[in-house]
């Protein structure tokens, strides 16, 4: 496994093996679990090259949010990477990606103004523009997504067909711990209070899916679970139409960590 931090190098790295190879990408802010993890090796088991960006890209973070604390542990993502089979890990600073004077972005329609765009607005937009350069960079077959951030694969799928790009979008389930809780990098940083806390929300959204199961109000169910959780603050639960699926989704508050999560109601992964 190599690690190169330039545009350049990556692109050097894979110009040979461009013709005859073919290519899988799982983009990533680092701080590997096994969420990342199931993405690699499905991209593993799909593609004869595995690149993995580590990338915490400051364009999809808002003023106040946790940019500065984000979790970083490139030796450690280094050792997870290099044990799950992947080839070449692509972990370039900031300036490589935005160099003084960039200013192209990718501008997401409403999808990205929903949910996820409407609490962190730009958020879409930093992420969307992003993905646009590693699959330039990287030039992969195929890329990886987690319906952790569903609503995220969803953009990125819509921004594939909107701009004719010529790769394959594969959408994974959300892996979670034995409790429920969706892995995340930002779980680091719950105290164990916390954490007990943030495990009222896969309960909700099986709440959610369950009331939905029986005719009732998704939302409705969920919320309710979350209101009888003191430690947790709801940012947004709702129901929303994501592309073709029907989407639970939320997003809450424990201390100053904010969890996102989903279930869907109807319609499938692809
Ligand atoms: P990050 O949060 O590191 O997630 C990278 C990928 O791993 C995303 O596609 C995400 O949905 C997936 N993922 C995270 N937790 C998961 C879980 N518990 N189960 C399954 N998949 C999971 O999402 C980003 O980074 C960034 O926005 C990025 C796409 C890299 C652009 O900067």
């Amino acid at each position: 496994m190599r690690t190169l931090d330039t545009t350049a190098g990556i692109r050097a790295a894979l110009a040979p093996h461009r013709r005859t190879r073919s290519i899988g990408l799982a983009p990533t802010m680092g701080a590997l679990h096994e969420g990342h993890l199931s993405l690699i090796r499905a991209a593993r088991a799909e593609n004869d090259l595995v690149v993995v960006s580590v990338f915490v890209n400051p364009a999809q973070f808002g003023p106040g949010e946790d940019l500065d604390r984000y979790p970083r542990d490139p030796e450690q993502d280094g050792r997870l990477a290099a044990e799950a089979g992947v080839d070449l890990v692509f972990a370039p600073p900031v300036e490589e990606l935005y160099p003084p004077g960039f200013d192209t972005w990718v501008e997401v329609g409403e999808l990205g103004r929903r949910l996820e765009g409407a609490a962190r607005p730009g958020h879409f937009r930093g992420v969307a523009t992003v993905c646009l350069k590693l699959f330039s960079i990287v030039r992969p077959d195929r890329a990886y997504f987690g319906q952790k951030d569903l609503q995220q694969a969803t953009v990125v799928e819509r921004m594939v067909r909107d701009l004719d790009l010529e790769l394959e979008l594969r959408v994974l389930p959300t892996v979670r711990d034995a409790d429920g809780l969706a892995l995340s990098s930002r779980n680091v940083h719950l105290s164990p209070e916390e954490r007990r806390a943030a495990l009222a929300l896969p309960r909700a959204l099986e709440a959610g899916l369950a009331a939905h199961r029986d005719g009732g109000d998704a939302a409705a169910a969920a919320r309710a679970v979350l209101a009888a959780e003191r430690g947790l603050a709801a940012d947004y639960v709702e129901v929303a139409r994501l592309d073709g699926r029907l989407v639970l989704a939320a997003a809450v508050r424990a201390g100053r960590t904010r969890l996102i999560d989903n279930a869907i109601l109807e319609g499938a992964l692809r």
